[in-house]
């Protein structure tokens, strides 16, 4: 007799050292998705990103290349920017005056001309690497990445109908979660907790109808079907928003939802799109941050709105991160051992897998 598969451990929850081994293991090292390239539409258009401690501005050059510097002066190791967005023509120091121009070159040293050795050149500022992929952009912390795509596999691609560079953000909301990231991650992807929590969902999508992809190390995700009647997830079940213009039969009557590596979650509707990034900010809390992305030719009719589709994940959502975080309390107890998953949870057991840097078996 085979025994259960069992949860992780607790203290991949709730240990400090083991977060901090993984925030160099994971959050310092993979690719993240930090925001849309409409979020610095123009030259010196500009927002920051915490990674942990670290601050990131990402900005468009005078080329138009998105590029992501660290916060961080090079004369004392001032952090320059304060505001999380908004534009400027150069990169200032608030201490001394240093500039940096939005390509990270130094450009103004005051009282440094008689310094002798001393060059401008010599002290831009610390870049990140910087892609994008459909519209989203993404940076990496470690000193030579994998190339994006390798850590996308092939999840790009996957929603090309969806045309996710077009798509505009009809709305931003942001939440903090008092639970380890993970728990974000596991709950998103599972449903067996649809009847018990989310009462809202029950007309929009049977819980059991998902189809899901195996686990691997780029992403997990899986489909579910609309019910008889259902246009879109919203509460009603109905939108006056049209179906993006691209899609099959299939995928107007499908709902996907994919976690891709490291954090971000993909809900994709047939007439909009959800991203959330989840940003650890301790062991046991996390910042979340959620696009409604919509195809610009529905965001220009009069009328337009993204509520009906706002207030479902908003509930839906606020069940959600009520329940992972009182499964943080629970496996932060002296009492927590790991328990057993039931056969429809086996892709979790994957996901912990990938999660924690095992291969699936
Ligand atoms: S620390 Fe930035 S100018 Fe001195
Ligand atoms: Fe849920």
């Amino acid at each position: 007799m085979t025994a259960p598969r069992l949860t992780l451990p607790a203290h991949v929850y709730v240990d400090p050292g083991y977060f901090r081994e993984e925030m160099e293991r994971v959050f310092y090292t993979k690719w993240l998705c930090v925001g849309r390239a409409s979020d610095v539409k123009n030259p010196g258009d500009y927002f920051l990103r915490e990674i942990g401690p670290e601050s990131l501005i990402v900005t468009r050059d005078e080329t138009g290349k998105v590029r992501a510097h660290y916060n961080v002066c090079r004369h004392r190791g001032t952090r320059m920017c304060t505001e999380p967005a908004g534009s400027m023509k150069r990169i200032a120091c608030p201490y001394h005056a240093w500039t940096y121009a939005l390509d990270g070159q130094l450009v103004g040293a005051p009282h440094m001309a008689d310094v002798r050795g001393f060059r401008v050149q010599d002290y831009p500022l610390r870049q990140a690497h910087c892609e994008t992929w459909d519209g989203f952009v993404w940076l990496s912390l470690a000193n030579e990445p994998a190339p994006l795509a390798q850590q996308l596999g092939s999840v790009r691609g996957k929603f090309a109908n969806w045309q996710l560079e077009e798509l505009v953000i009809g709305k931003r909301v942001e939440y903090e979660v008092k639970a380890n990231w993970k728990l974000l991650v596991q709950n998103y992807s599972e449903c067996l907790h649809c009847p018990v929590i989310h009462p809202a969902l029950k007309k929009l999508t049977h819980y059991m109808s998902g189809d899901n992809e195996p686990a691997n190390a780029c992403y997990l995700g899986g489909t579910m079907m609309l019910n008889e009647g259902i246009k879109t997830m919203t509460m009603s079940g109905d939108t006056a928003r049209a179906a993006m213009p691209n899609l099959t039969a299939e995928q107007r009557r499908l709902v996907y939802y994919y976690w891709i590596t490291p954090n971000v979650l993909l809900s994709v509707h047939p007439d909009y799109v959800v991203s959330y990034t989840l940003w650890p900010k301790r062991v046991d809390l996390t910042h979340v941050r959620c696009d409604f992305l919509f195809h610009p030719s529905e965001v220009k009719k009069p009328g337009f709105t993204p509520d009906d589709a706002v207030e479902l994940w908003h509930q839906v959502n606020q069940e959600d991160w009520g329940v992972s975080e009182l499964a943080q309390l629970g496996i932060a107890s002296r009492a927590y051992t790991p328990g057993p998953y039931s056969n429809r949870e086996a892709l979790l057991h994957g996901l912990d897998l990938v999660l924690t840097d095992r291969l699936p078996e």
